[in-house]
């Protein structure tokens, strides 16, 4: 069997990513925190409490983990309710405590990419209307405009919203996010809101820093039909066109399609200078005229999927193929901002990574353009609607104690950021399964 080692392009970035609700613990003025006191909102009505506790502190010694790991680059939150606790009032200290997150990033030789808004926002925001209302678009442009000007010497590349596809699905189809309502109509509304967002802080982020590069994050999830009936290819084509397409479209050409009208905003044409995207798994669509709850579909994951602890994660490192080859039809340079799975015992994680990353590498010999990769998540952290059961981190977290617990995941991937590449030899010590398959 040859030995050989899977190379990727000079500066690649490496690292992994978080979000400060996920993180930070304590944050009291946030929609996610209203809604984890609603009994039985949160799967066994867990709370964040303290989370990874960051807000105290802990952020130093995840970052040294991140450092001695090898990572070069970090993808965080900021929230919007620490910045702007009230309509009327900028929280000094609390950007502070940012300002230090992001030196102490680059103390460490970690770059920093900033997520300006990641699935929460203020209690006061939510209470006038939150994203259904248009005057949200004013508001963000504010805070950007705040956090920016305060944050821009230590970060210079920045996500705008974090996924507003999933956000939009889980707000407003499936009702599991605050405010947990069931209206694909009100749904299209806030996604136009997101999108007039983003184009408003992509350009006031230029304006401040003209070297800013700013982007979003799309969840990619894989569609594909479950058999060649010509309703079940009609049906996961209007899934992708839906779920994956519609936001980075908008920001190509300045047109938002939706299920039920055109939305022409030229501001937002041409603002991605990369696009971001989130990778987890794909699906099987097929039509069932007895759900129209579910837009007349069934998805399931392919047969003899390996999935994840919760069952959620279907191992198909294919996917990560067409989520690139997709991702490139918008023109801009690409970079993998989520990538990762729930496995508590670290069964599945090194092999789902191993066979992510060699085919990442693959596309990218194709002469994709990718610039990064980043793994969700560093530590176990809040899993939004599903509490604390999903344990996505290369370190393990004990939540009474705070205790970090390293997985060999942790170890296998510092060894891929140390080399920027993926050997034989990796792959044997953490992945045997894989061998054959990726040095054949
Ligand atoms: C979100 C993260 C989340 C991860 C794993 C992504 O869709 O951006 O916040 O923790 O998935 O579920």
């Amino acid at each position: 069997m040859p030995k050989g080692t899977y190379y990727f392009t000079k500066n690649f970035l490496w690292g992994c990513a978080t979000a400060a609700h996920q993180v930070e613990g304590r944050n009291e003025n946030n929609t996610w925190y209203a809604w984890e006191q609603e009994p039985g909102r949160i799967l066994n009505d867990a709370q964040s409490g303290l989370a990874c506790d960051w807000w105290g502190g802990r952020w130093q010694e995840d970052f040294d983990r991140a450092q001695a790991a090898s990572h070069n680059a970090h993808r965080l939150s900021i929230a919007w309710s620490r910045i702007q606790p009230a309509p009327d009032r900028w929280d000094e200290a609390a950007l502070d405590r940012y300002r230090q997150m992001l030196i102490g990033l680059r103390e460490r030789k970690i770059t920093p990419m900033v997520t300006l808004h990641h699935f929460s926002e203020p209690l006061w925001v939510a209470e006038q209307g939150g994203w259904e209302n248009e005057d949200i678009v004013e508001l963000f442009a504010a805070f950007v405009h705040k956090a920016v000007q305060a944050l821009k010497p230590y970060c210079s590349l920045w996500v705008t919203i974090n996924e507003p596809n999933v956000f939009v699905f889980s707000a407003y189809i499936d009702g599991v996010f605050p405010p947990g309502k069931k209206d694909l109509k009100l749904g299209l509304r806030v996604l136009e809101h997101m999108v007039r967002a983003h184009a408003r802080a992509y350009h006031i982020i230029h304006e401040l820093q003209p070297e800013a590069r700013v982007g979003t994050a799309i969840n990619y999830r894989g569609f594909s039909p479950a058999t060649v009936f010509a309703a079940d290819r009609w049906l996961s084509n209007l899934f992708n066109k839906l779920f994956n397409d519609t936001f980075p479209r908008a920001l190509r050409d300045g047109v938002l399609h939706t299920l039920l009208n055109k939305h022409v905003i030229p501001d937002a044409a041409g603002t991605q200078d990369f696009l971001g995207l989130n990778y987890y798994t794909c699906e099987r669509v097929r039509f069932n005229p007895f759900a129209p709850g579910n837009l007349f579909s069934q998805r399931a994951f392919p047969a003899d999927s390996q999935v994840s602890d919760s069952g959620m994660i279907a191992h198909h490192p294919w996917g990560m193929i067409e989520c690139v080859r997709w991702g490139h039809q918008f023109g801009v340079p690409m970079i993998i901002t989520e990538n990762g799975v729930d496995d508590e015992d670290d069964q599945l994680r090194p092999q789902y990574l191993v066979e992510h990353l060699h085919d990442l590498w693959r596309i990218i010999n194709n002469n994709y353009p990718v610039e990064g990769y980043f793994h969700w998540t560093l530590v176990d952290n809040f899993e939004w609607e599903r509490g604390w059961t999903q344990r996505f981190g290369l370190w393990g977290l004990d939540i009474e104690t705070q205790a970090r617990v390293r997985r060999p995941s942790a170890d296998l991937f510092a060894e891929i950021c140390r080399t920027n590449g993926l050997s034989a030899d990796m792959v044997e010590k953490y992945a045997p399964q894989s061998l054959p398959k990726l040095f054949p």
